[in-house]
């Protein structure tokens, strides 16, 4: 993609798409966010848009859709069987993914859970670059266990890695040796791997992770969620690839795998899900699972209309216009933060810019959850929306003891071509000001903790007063500003 140079020098991401429908938003009073927080127990997920300004939580199913997705819409062929949206469906993974078989499923976890019933046992071990929460909730669920193996540099929160999504492939050889390659059912690699920050694989590596697959005759499944961006960052950072197209890279990607599976939700900018591979063999595997858990074979439990949308959507991930905005985005406001010295996952990744609450928030201890904190913090002096991507979201262990992440992260997620510059700005600025005060964000506990997937459900409550402290310093400086 050509670069698009200012006159005046700045370094800035430039929209290429203009808005036509536009939703109006609502920036509340600090006295109702400290309320909602009450009332949402602390937990984002909580919230109700109604009370939120910028929606960061996600970029799942929140990706702005294009003009082409919407008319396709229209077009929808409903039909419980045989409907020819479906067809179109087929051909578009097809030419996008190359995989000629494909299962539907209303969403990314969806998909997880038919593989893991149709090949995860109790004893069995899934290695992968990292674990995404649902994908390890699915496999821990049907009796087996994960184990993860980035190399060190993946860690580290200010690096200029270009692939920390990398999988160590000595530690690989060590795993399958020490298991065996018959309690191994499939080795899991995340594209743009989320929770580390959305950090992309190299292709090399991902060669190499077959190359080792290959000689234990394990399957390797390419969880394609995030492909675009882990393509667009292989187009940007890998010698080979450099001045290559998305869809060759894409392409290079999922040959390697024997079956990919993806949320359509991030993918394709649509709602939905699926299951692709080349192998007969491994498609019966999985089919009958799909009507039993979803829906018919022609539309996998997403309303047709989707379908269509998704079509469009993947034939629009070829589009480097449409994959870099978030991408772009995101880089600009990383190195802002960065200049302010705010400590923020670097490179910059896809998917969102995520902030290192274990050092911004370094007076809280980690049983106290500083990113849920920090997540907290934020929404009640700024209207912003973020996800907690720390200790939270973990699972307690088989013992039912606190399992604490490796990071503790707030994840500020830049869907697809939905915010304005100056909105990001805003980001910046409340960033800023929280990040000066942060001696004044405490800790949270639970006061309700379910027993999956805690991070959904889970309400929790401040140690002590200090969102009311937090608030009246915000009162202080910014008057009766919003
Ligand atoms: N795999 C990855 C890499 C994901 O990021 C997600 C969802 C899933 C699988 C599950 O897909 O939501 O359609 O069931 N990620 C969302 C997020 C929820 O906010 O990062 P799903």
């Amino acid at each position: 993609m050509q670069e698009i140079k200012f006159y005046s020098g700045e370094d800035l991401p430039l929209e290429l798409h203009k808005a036509r429908i536009v939703q109006k938003l609502h920036l509340v009073p600090i006295e109702r966010r400290l309320e909602a927080l009450y009332e949402g127990g602390f937990n984002t997920f909580q919230l109700s848009t109604k009370d939120v300004f910028l929606d960061m939580l996600t970029d799942s199913g929140t990706n702005a859709m294009s003009d082409n997705q919407l008319a396709a819409m229209m077009q929808a062929d409903d039909a419980y069987a045989g409907s020819q949206s479906f067809v179109r469906l087929q051909k578009a993974v097809e030419d996008v993914l190359g995989k000629k078989h494909l299962l539907p499923v209303h969403q990314g976890r969806a998909a997880e859970n038919i593989i893991s019933v149709a090949y995860v046992r109790k004893g069995s071990l899934v290695p992968m670059n990292y674990h995404f929460t649902t994908a390890m909730a699915h496999i821990t669920d049907k009796g087996g266990q994960i184990v993860e193996l980035l190399y060190d540099e993946a860690y580290v929160i200010n690096s200029d890695h270009p692939f920390k999504g990398n999988m160590n492939i000595e530690k690989l050889e060590e795993v399958i040796v020490q298991k065996g390659a018959k309690n191994i059912p499939f080795i899991r690699m995340e594209a743009s791997t989320n929770l580390i920050g959305g950090q992309p694989f190299s292709i090399q590596n991902l060669r190499d992770v077959r190359a080792v697959a290959n000689k234990h005759g394990i399957r390797l499944v390419l969880d394609c969620s995030l492909i675009g961006e882990n393509a667009y960052l292989v187009l940007q950072r890998e010698e080979e690839f450099i001045g290559s197209d998305m869809g060759t890279v894409i392409r290079t990607m999922t040959d390697l795998a024997d079956l990919c599976y993806f949320s359509a939700r991030k993918l394709s900018s649509s709602r939905g899900g699926g299951i692709c591979t080349n192998s007969m063999e491994i498609f019966r595997e999985l089919e009958a699972l799909v009507p039993l858990y979803e829906g018919f074979l022609t539309y996998g439990g997403m309303s047709i209309r989707e379908i269509e949308a998704m079509a469009v959507g993947l034939y629009e991930t070829l589009d480097e216009t449409v994959i870099s905005q978030s991408p772009s985005f995101i880089k600009y406001l990383v190195e802002e933060l960065h200049k302010k010295q705010i400590p923020v996952i670097r490179p910059a990744g896809v998917l969102g810019v995520h902030l290192d609450a274990m050092q911004i928030c370094a007076h809280i201890p980690q049983k106290q959850y500083p990113a849920g904190s920090l997540a907290a913090a934020l929404y009640l002096i700024s209207g912003i929306r973020g996800m907690e991507r720390g200790s939270i979201s973990n699972q307690r262990d088989e013992y039912g003891n606190e399992t604490y992440a490796d990071m503790e992260l707030l994840r500020l997620a830049v869907p697809r071509r939905v915010f304005t510059l100056s909105q990001i700005k805003y980001v910046e600025d409340r960033l800023t000001w929280l990040y000066d005060n942060r001696h004044l964000i405490g800790g949270l506990k639970f006061n309700y903790e379910p027993p999956v997937l805690r991070f959904f459900m889970g309400k929790l409550e401040p140690t002590g007063d200090w969102p009311q402290k937090l608030m009246a310093k915000f009162k202080e400086d910014f008057g009766d500003s919003l």
